[in-house]
């Protein structure tokens, strides 16, 4: 008989890297990473920094969820803030609460952290994402929203 399946949930620590390296390359699209894994130094100084939080779901040692936010000093306010900047689960593991528990495990540690929001934004035809974001909490601000990008490195 096959035993249960070890899931662990969690923000990684500094010594984390080769789970955050498995994480970003079974998760994330090829598209959003440009094809490349960072180096192992790059993830280890972005572990080592209190203000990025990767909140994890493992099952048997594989990443199937992951969750990226960034804290910053939110000087237009009097506190620090936090941006939900990416949330994936496996196809193959969703509808089963993993969303929600990553995001719960995020606010937990807002809280310590003493953060007074949490911002996020999706498209407005992602269902999954929306109805994730409500029922752990968020209140819709806006439905309006365009995206842009300054590509620093391609020149002016
Ligand atoms: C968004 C995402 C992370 C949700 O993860 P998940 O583990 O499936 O979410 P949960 O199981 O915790 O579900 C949370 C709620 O959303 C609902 N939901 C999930 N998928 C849904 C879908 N496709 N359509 C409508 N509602 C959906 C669930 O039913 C649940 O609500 P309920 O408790 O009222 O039933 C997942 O769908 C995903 O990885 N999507 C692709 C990446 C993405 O779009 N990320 C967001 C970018 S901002």
């Amino acid at each position: 008989m096959r035993s249960q399946p070890l899931m662990e949930m969690r923000r990684l620590q500094e010594n984390d890297c080769q789970l955050l390296a498995s994480a970003i390359w079974l998760l994330i699209p090829e598209s959003d990473r440009g094809g490349n894994i960072a180096s192992h130094a790059y993830l280890k100084q972005a572990l080592a920094d209190k203000n990025c939080y990767f909140i994890l779901c493992v099952v048997d040692s594989t990443p199937i969820g992951y969750l990226s936010a960034f804290r910053f000093p939110a000087v237009e306010s009097t506190s620090f803030q936090v941006y939900l900047y990416d949330i994936v689960v496996d196809e193959k593991f969703r509808r089963k609460g993993i969303g929600t528990r990553m995001i719960e495990e995020l606010k937990r540690c807002c809280i310590e952290d003493q953060i007074s929001r949490i911002w996020v934004g999706t498209s407005l035809d992602n269902e999954a994402a929306k109805r994730t974001f409500e029922i752990t909490g968020a209140r819709k601000v806006g439905e309006t929203y365009v995206e842009y990008i300054y590509y620093l490195d391609e020149g002016a």
